[in-house]
């Protein structure tokens, strides 16, 4: 494989901070994972940080928030290109899911099409900041404001990407972060909730660990603790799950965000060498930047004398050691798992057709990678007459 989707972010740090954690013999959630949260809080200027085993536990999460705690019910609009964990955890808590098209150049939410789906029963949207690629957030807030719709943002794909100078995962009300081995930082596994609101995060804090208190502060809304920790520990406040991350998980995560500076520098520079072989060519069309995206990875749509031809060219690709991959989930409408959601489609999905049919990405990550990106080129211009 000359040119991996991804690269690892780990070096030796990473391992001692595993191997630090073994020698206290407690692997199951305390310090190091609060203090992961402390850090990663402080790093986006949130007021609160819940961590979670997953990316997808992050999503279950926000949504369990406003199933139990905010008590919605109805519809929640999300574009039709996301990840399949956007998805169930909206089905999971009872929602219908209320599909919208995606902007052909951004890959997010076509903004111009989320009123036209708003529903009497819509609470809230959910947009999904693709690629490390923000969505256009003024026009969202003001949709969300006039139709009085929350907004949780699934920004797994996204840190440390920018609005108007705000860390997107901190616009709504909550947003979700993922540390997988392909992501911006990698914790093995692992995810993250921020959120500003104390009492919300009190409620996650709850849900992630049994619906159980032991976690909360003493004064929290949702308990008062007695000071009594026979009692205390074992106060069951909220329906929750066991969706706690490992202890190892926070202890590498503090390790990755001394790293962060790096890492986006690199993925920065891929980001500007793509561009420069891959920028304004007839037959493919590359993601429109909204904001400043951190660059997950460097996706494309084939156009002009390309499209119609990704068979042929995802094959000559992966026989050139080049790995590559469907855009997200690309139309979750044509996934078979369908028939089972409780689902709305409103107007043509003509993007994400077009995406599904003619885009595939490959990879971008904390390395230099000029020369698999020539590789990249000269594969795919090969094709060109
Ligand atoms: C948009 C999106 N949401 C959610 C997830 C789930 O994250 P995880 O793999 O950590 O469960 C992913 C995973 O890549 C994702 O891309």
């Amino acid at each position: 494989m000359i040119y991996p989707l991804a690269y690892s972010t780990w070096g030796k740090e990473e391992v001692e901070a595993i191997q630090k954690v073994i020698d206290t013999d407690m692997y199951t959630m305390g310090k190091h994972v609060k203090q992961f949260e402390q850090e990663f809080a402080n790093m986006f200027g949130s007021q609160n940080a819940i961590m979670v085993n997953s990316g997808s536990s992050a999503n279950l999460l926000m949504l369990s928030l406003l199933k139990w705690k905010y008590k919605l019910t109805g519809d929640i609009i999300v574009p039709v290109v996301g990840w399949a964990t956007t998805y169930f955890p909206i089905a999971q808590n009872g929602f219908k899911i209320n599909f919208v098209d995606i902007d052909p150049n951004t890959w997010n939410i076509d903004v111009n099409k989320i009123e036209d789906a708003i529903t009497p029963n819509t609470c809230a949207i959910m947009p999904v900041n693709l690629f490390g690629n923000s969505c256009e957030y003024s026009k969202i807030i003001e949709i969300c404001n006039k139709h009085n719709l929350l907004l949780i943002e699934d920004n797994c794909e996204s840190m440390g990407a920018k609005y108007n100078g705000l860390y997107t995962g901190t616009i709504g009300l909550a947003g979700s972060f993922s540390f997988f081995f392909s992501h911006h930082i990698q914790t093995m596994e692992g995810g993250m909730v921020l959120c500003t609101d104390d009492d919300d995060a009190d409620y996650m804090r709850s849900m992630r660990a049994h619906g159980w208190v032991r976690e909360l502060p003493d004064n929290s809304s949702l308990y008062q603790k007695t000071g009594n920790a026979f009692n205390d520990n074992f106060i069951f406040a909220t329906p929750g799950y066991n969706i706690r991350p490992l202890e190892m998980s926070g202890a590498v995560g503090s390790v990755q965000l001394t790293k962060w500076n790096n890492i986006m520098e690199t993925r920065l520079a891929n980001k500007e060498y793509f561009f420069s072989l891959f920028a304004n060519k007839p037959w493919c069309r590359i993601q429109k930047e909204i904001g400043e995206s951190s660059w997950f990875t460097f996706g494309m749509v084939l156009d002009g004398e390309l499209k119609g031809r990704r068979a042929e060219i995802i094959d000559a690709l992966s026989k050139a050691g080049i790995q590559n991959r469907p855009l997200a989930s690309r139309n979750f409408l044509k996934q078979p798992v369908m028939r089972d959601l409780d689902f709305i489609v409103s107007g043509q999905m003509t993007a994400a057709d077009d995406i599904h049919d003619n885009g595939f990405f490959v990879g971008n990550g904390s390395k230099i990678i000029n020369e698999p990106i020539d590789k990249l080129y000269e594969v795919i211009s090969s094709f060109v007459k």
